[in-house]
């Protein structure tokens, strides 16, 4: 059941619950002041025949004496008086004064109570004997109950129809904004980020509408950022592809071929028993061969560095280095590796590092000398440097991934990353510090090789 509704049902059950308590209040004291109107009006009536019958003495009454005790109660609310013959027929009876709004007969036999009545015998030698029977007739009283239920009735019901439908409205109005936030919650449950809630509204509903706006704007731009990422991917393993292609077509095609054509020789060369030719033959072959294994190598170290990896971090820097030498001989290389076997995920993690910080110098500085350092802090923390002295860092704010993708590795290692241009001298500083695992943080831990390694 929707709030607005709950809400309006809990309160018209309450209204409810006030109008019965109300109705039962009433009755109660309506009963009351019914039985002490009937009561004291049975005396006052009783009173008023004694009197006139003990003011006959030991006269017996006339007829018409004893019709006027009786019509002296014409047009009384609560008494009715009547001659009553012996045989017990209702000789005559005084007009009892209607109630204006006659009571229902269920309210009637709710209110009326006990019949009350006195009967006075006439005095002995009347000419008709008989007696007279007062009665307390309570229809006017529980007339004038019914009127005051009515009237209370309707002042309570027209209350509770004005607190209701003031409630309607004012939930109407303070909810508003939560609809309106719901389906900008359907929206975005949709993927549909650019929904948003107006800030309007009281103060703490206001709070809720400005963190759901920054949260749709947080996923937005983690969305953006996620396509520009997917599409950088795309790009990137397009030029990975294209680079082995020509790596292939290049450093392996031409071998290949000088293969074939050793290989075709060395049949002619038999038979001419050219035995030297054919030893020369054999050494360009392996020559061949031994220049396309360490391309290879080369090629799948860049598909799977993780097999690099595997056997230690120094021997993967040094086929770093050695594919960034055969591209750009002129760069020194300097390198100071760290012998500690780490965690796979942390020697993948500073692989990483090492190698987008080594073709970021290479891309964007134009460096002639690059250092490469991996070393254990004394406080138990990795430090990766990698420096350079080429032009320093030109433009702020790149749209780059290298960074921001090395910045969430380390994070998840609860590491730091900072880059800089270099204080000494010019070129450009990375410097990462990743906090080891308290089991790792002594040094010569060859425990965990893996199977590779070992
Ligand atoms: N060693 C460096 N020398 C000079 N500028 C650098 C160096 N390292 C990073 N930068 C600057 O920082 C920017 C961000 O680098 P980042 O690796 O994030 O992106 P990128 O290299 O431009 O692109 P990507 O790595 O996604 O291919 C670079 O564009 C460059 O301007
Ligand atoms: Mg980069």
């Amino acid at each position: 059941m929707p709030l607005r509704r709950r809400l309006l049902a809990l309160v018209a059950l309450v209204l409810a619950l006030c109008l019965v308590g109300g109705g039962v209040l009433t009755y109660l004291y309506g009963l009351r002041k019914i039985n002490l109107e009937m009561s004291s009006a049975i005396e006052v009536a009783s009173t008023a025949v004694s009197d006139a019958l003990s003011d006959f003495g030991s006269n017996a009454p006339e007829d018409s004496q004893v019709q006027r005790i009786i019509s002296s109660f014409d047009g009384d609310r609560h008494i009715v008086a009547r001659l009553i013959a012996p045989d017990g027929t209702v000789v005559s009876a005084s007009r009892l004064e209607k109630p204006k709004d006659p009571p229902p007969n269920w309210l009637y036999s709710l209110l009326s109570g006990e019949p009350r009545s006195r009967n006075f015998g006439l005095p002995p030698g009347s000419k008709k004997p008989g007696t007279i029977e007062i009665s307390a007739d309570p229809h006017n009283e529980v007339g004038e109950v019914w009127e005051d239920l009515q009237l209370k009735f309707l002042i309570v019901a027209s209350f509770c129809v004005v607190v209701l439908g003031l409630i309607y409205a004012t939930l109407g109005r303070a909810l508003r904004p939560l609809e309106q936030l719901s389906s900008a919650l359907e929206r975005v449950g949709e993927g549909d980020y650019t929904a948003h809630v107006s800030e309007t509204g009281p103060e703490d509903l206001k709070l809720i509408y400005q963190a759901f706006n920054r949260m749709a704007d947080r996923l937005r731009s983690a969305e953006q950022q996620n396509q520009r990422l997917n599409e950088q991917l795309l790009t990137v393993q397009e030029e990975e592809r294209s680079e082995i292609a020509r790596d292939l077509h290049d450093e392996i095609g031409p071998f290949l071929f000088a293969t074939d054509v050793d290989a075709q020789a060395i049949p002619l060369l038999v038979s001419r028993n050219a035995s030297n030719d054919i030893l020369d033959r054999g050494k360009a072959i392996r020559q061949s061969v031994q220049h396309m294994q360490i391309h290879l190598r080369a090629i799948l170290s860049r598909l799977r560095p993780a097999l690099l990896i595997d056997q230690g971090l120094s021997i993967a820097v040094e086929q770093l280095v050695a594919f960034w030498k055969a591209r750009r001989p002129n760069i020194t290389f300097t390198t100071d590796i760290e012998d500690t076997r780490f965690s796979p995920s942390i020697e993948e993690v500073v692989f990483r590092i090492l190698q987008e910080g080594t073709s970021n110098a290479v891309r964007h500085g134009e460096p002639r000398a690059i250092g490469l350092t991996v070393r254990q802090t004394a406080d138990g923390k990795l430090k990766v440097l990698v420096s350079d002295d080429g032009s320093g860092i030109a433009v702020k704010g790149s749209r780059g991934f290298g960074l921001a993708g090395m910045r969430e590795r380390v994070t998840s290692l609860d590491g730091q990353v900072r880059i800089a241009d270099r204080e000494e001298g010019k070129g450009v500083i990375l410097i990462v510090e990743i906090p080891l695992p308290p089991t790792r943080n002594k040094k010569n831990n060859h425990q965990s090789l893996t199977t590779s390694a070992a």
